[in-house]
């Protein structure tokens, strides 16, 4: 069954937008499988449609047809709420901008999803200490988003998308707001997070081919269509 083996199961996606009277086609029929536990790159030239795909498979927007599943479910035909819900419970997002929220502290920002899914607040700031001690931030729990550098920020951005334990991560340009020396040390955690939690699924955006070394399979996005090398 797909179900076990693939963690997204993507065939004859499409996704086009509405500008003004003429219609914008990204995606022309995408075909895609991508392994459970597998760290897979998704690699493209500036608009070639990366994030609209990430989208989809993150369940933030609907394709116009065609079949996606991800973690077993047809995101097809999810309501908005069952959406949400899904995000929250199996999915991690890691963008380019980090989009920590300014007015909570680190250690409240990582606690946000599980609070939102619900649970006891003092396990789930225990969960999230232990999280931020992981990605190095032990000393940073009480600071707020703007006291930390990027890469810091960042740091913080992975252990708030670990915190509800998803199967997938879905990560967009995670590198790309960062110097070389602090992007190093982003791609140095997401392989270490791998190894010590091979079950779980890697989707990662890049501009850069040497990020794309790292990962199990490379997919390139161009002119609407997916070529998948493994
Ligand atoms: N909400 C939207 N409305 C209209 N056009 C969009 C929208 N989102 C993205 N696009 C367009 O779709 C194309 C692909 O965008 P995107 O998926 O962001 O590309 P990438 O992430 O590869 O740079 C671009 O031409 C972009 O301008
Ligand atoms: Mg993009």
């Amino acid at each position: 069954m797909s179900e076990n083996q693939f963690i997204v199961n993507i065939a004859g996606v499409t996704r086009s937008y509405r500008i003004g009277d003429s219609r914008l086609e990204v995606l022309r029929g995408i075909d895609w499988q991508v392994r459970r536990g597998s760290w897979s790159c998704l690699l493209g030239a500036s608009g070639s449609g990366k994030t609209t795909l990430l989208n989809l498979i993150g369940a933030l927007e609907k394709p116009d047809s065609g079949l996606l599943e991800v973690a077993g479910v047809d995101l097809g035909k999810l309501s908005r709420r069952a959406a949400a819900e899904f995000r929250n419970r199996k999915l991690g997002f890691v963008f380019q901008a980090y989009h920590l929220l300014p007015e909570l502290t680190i250690l409240e920002n990582v606690m946000l999803p599980a609070r939102l899914a619900g649970g006891g607040k003092a396990d789930i700031r225990l969960r999230a200490e232990a999280l931020l001690v992981t990605v190095g931030l032990a000393e940073r729990l009480r600071h707020r988003p703007t006291e930390l550098s990027g890469g810091e920020q960042q740091r913080a951005a992975i252990a708030r998308a670990l915190i509800n334990g998803p199967e997938l991560l879905l990560a967009d340009e995670p590198t790309g707001n960062l110097d070389a020396r602090s992007g190093q040390g982003i791609l140095d955690l997401f392989t270490a997070l791998r190894e010590s939690h091979p079950t779980r699924s890697i989707v990662m955006i890049t501009h850069n081919r040497e990020i794309a070394q790292l990962a199990d399979q490379v997919a390139e996005l161009a002119d609407g269509r997916l070529t998948v090398q493994e």
